[in-house]
């Protein structure tokens, strides 16, 4: 079973031992190891079970340790590493050599991240390489945001879990493109559109990842951060429940309150209606709602808008019946 704790120098260790080690991070916890180290990388896809045609972000301890990995490097992607690096944004820029293979599944493109927690900062600082990571879920599984969560999934395939708390965003970084001085939106994320327009221009912005059916990114699949319980996406709940027990249902809410279920069996996100808030929490409640054995989970679709737009990317998919 892994050691979950906050000793930095042990997690080193591991991964320059070519293990792999879970970290924290601001988005969700990663399942990392050596990214220059091809064996140790291939340990993450087989432990994870994911299929290697589907790339890794490499995170790296600062926006100076980028150009060591890339070859360009455009104003625009400049422009967004100013506002919001350490953080929540993963860009994809062509790769340098050093960058194997197996962590961009062959592309020429390396995906990028500086990822805004003290604990892995620092191990990123005493590590001298940078850590390949994907979420540290099992492939097609809810991401993780507490240590607990990744020992429940992975506890007994890795041998330690470097514990940073419940993570400050809770959903996974927004990753982009740059092409002819625009700005592709291949995953939203933690940061929302506005926060992206408001710095580069909404006319320089293309998102394009919400079609379901296509997905550009590999590994942006239609099925995807699914709960073992069934999850349906609804915005008419009230109406949606009615056929169901309302004892072995669960219940995920913005706000609202249902005086039918019972109490251990609803979450609400955020009684104030404060979206951040509420994306902060929502892979907790799916966890949490997940291990009690329900027939099924009927989540409210989030307003349209800000962080809204990324929790109704990723509970579709979660609710993606194959
Ligand atoms: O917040 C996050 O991004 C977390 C934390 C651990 O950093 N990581 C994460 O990794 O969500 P993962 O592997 O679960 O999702 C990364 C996504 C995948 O959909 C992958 O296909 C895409 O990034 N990706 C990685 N490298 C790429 C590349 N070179 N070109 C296009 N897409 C890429
Ligand atoms: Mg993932």
């Amino acid at each position: 079973m892994a050691i979950i704790g906050q000793d930095i120098k042990q997690a080193a260790a591991l991964l320059k031992n070519g293990e792999v080690v879970a970290i924290p991070t601001e988005t969700v916890y990663g399942l990392a190891a050596n990214a220059l180290d091809s064996e140790a990388v291939k340990l993450i896809f087989t432990t994870k079970e994911r299929p290697m045609t589907n790339p890794l972000i490499i995170h790296l301890p600062s926006l100076e340790a980028v150009q060591d990995y890339v070859t360009e490097f455009p104003p625009l992607a400049k422009k967004l590493a100013a506002v919001f690096c350490p953080g929540p944004l993963t860009m994809v820029l062509p790769k340098k050599e050093i960058v194997p293979d197996l962590v961009t599944a062959g592309l020429p493109n390396v995906a990028v991240r500086i990822p805004n927690h003290q604990l892995t900062l620092e191990l990123l600082q005493t590590l001298g390489f940078p850590l390949a990571a994907p979420s540290a879920n099992p492939f097609g599984y809810i991401s993780p945001t507490t240590a607990q969560h990744v020992a429940k999934q992975l506890g007994d395939k890795i041998p330690y879990i470097l514990d940073g708390g419940l993570c400050q965003k809770g959903l996974e970084s927004t990753i982009v493109n740059f092409q002819n001085d625009k700005v592709i939106v291949y995953r939203l994320g933690a940061i929302s559109l506005e926060e992206l327009a408001e710095v580069v221009g909404a006319d320089n912005l293309i998102l394009d990842n919400l079609k379901l059916e296509k997905p550009l990114s590999p590994g942006m699949l239609p099925y995807h951060y699914s709960p073992h319980t069934s999850l349906f996406l609804t915005d008419d709940l009230e109406n949606d429940i009615l056929s169901f027990n309302k004892e072995k249902i669960g219940i995920i809410t913005l706000s609202k309150v249902f005086q039918n279920i019972p109490k251990k069996h609803q979450i609400q996100l955020s009684l104030n209606d404060d979206l951040a808030n509420a994306g902060h929490l929502l892979y907790q409640a799916m966890h949490q709602l997940d291990a009690l054995s329900l027939e099924a989970i009927f989540v409210e679709k989030m307003p349209d808008e800000g962080i809204g737009k990324t929790m109704n990317d990723r509970l579709k998919r979660a609710a993606y019946k194959r």
